[in-house]
């Protein structure tokens, strides 16, 4: 690998905001690595849309990704994750790296009594990603999905204390309490912004699993295994585009980030599907 290739950016995508999940996490893992995250805020939310819309939404954005000279892409969405991972390595000769297989190895990793609940998108429940995963991993691990769809719009709103998160939040997980569960793999990227309501609503004894925590080891390690972690002297810098209201996803990442964004730039709608 030459040393511009190094020096590249990684590319990563969401279908909004959630992602920012783990651009947080990858900026402490890896701060020396520039960052272009794409937000596809125009066709938010992934979760309800069939199988093969996510798939094409996926090549698109890469493809937006890939013009931007990536050097790896983090499909930072666990409904593309779960969906269109492999047709995106057949098409793509880069890593690309999805959050199911480290959300699972985490929650294996983390429980003590391997009953693991997962909160997700209708997609990423429907298609069983992580009940499959983990099962894959460990046969006898007992594993309760559910998806919970209004917490991508409320996670978009940056409700992120409001009482009508937690309203939400109760309605949707008072059943896990029953279960015994010792783990939750919160298995989509919007969800952390909202793991403070959730945790105080699922109890203290549960622990949470963040795809952007289990993904960054394994994005650092995928990095290193293909020799593309940057040698650059200074922090790397972090370029944000979405395909509509730049505004709303500054205001929001800005809260959830804790710092100032300088410049959102909008990407037209048509130039990504016509691109491509
Ligand atoms: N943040 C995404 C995920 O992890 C997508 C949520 C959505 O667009 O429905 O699944």
């Amino acid at each position: 690998m030459s040393n511009s290739d190094k020096q590249k950016p990684i590319g990563v995508f969401d279908s909004g905001i959630g992602g920012l999940t783990v651009v947080k996490r990858l900026a402490s893992t890896l701060p020396k690595e520039n960052i272009i995250y794409f937000g596809d805020t125009a066709r938010v939310p992934y979760g309800s849309k069939s199988n093969s819309t996510v798939t094409e939404y996926s090549i698109q954005n890469s493809r937006f990704l890939l013009n931007k000279n990536v050097k790896a892409i983090i499909v930072a969405c666990n409904t593309a994750s779960s969906i269109a991972i492999p047709e995106l390595r057949k098409i793509f000769d880069i890593p690309i790296i999805g959050m199911i297989e480290p959300g699972s190895k985490m929650a294996l990793e983390k429980s003590r009594n391997k009953k693991i609940g997962v909160i997700g998108t209708r997609a990423t429940v429907g298609n069983m990603a992580y009940s499959s995963e983990i099962k894959r991993m460990n046969k006898n691990a007992i594993v309760f999905e559910k998806s919970c769809p209004l917490f991508v719009p409320i996670a978009e709103e940056g409700w992120i204390e409001h009482r009508a998160t937690f309203e939400i939040a109760e309605e949707y997980l008072h059943e896990f309490r029953d279960l015994g569960i010792d783990t939750l793999v919160l298995g989509c990227t919007h969800y952390p912004i909202l793991a403070e309501v959730i945790q105080k609503v699922i109890g203290s004894n549960v622990m949470l699993i963040d795809s952007g925590v289990a993904s960054s080891e394994l994005i650092k390690s995928e990095l290193e295994k293909s020799d593309l972690i940057s040698d650059a002297e200074t922090d790397g810098e972090h370029e944000y585009y979405v395909s509509d209201i730049p505004v709303k996803f500054k205001e929001v990442a800005e809260l959830f980030l804790g710092k100032q964004i300088d410049h959102v730039h909008k990407v037209d709608l048509e130039m990504l599907t016509l691109e491509n």
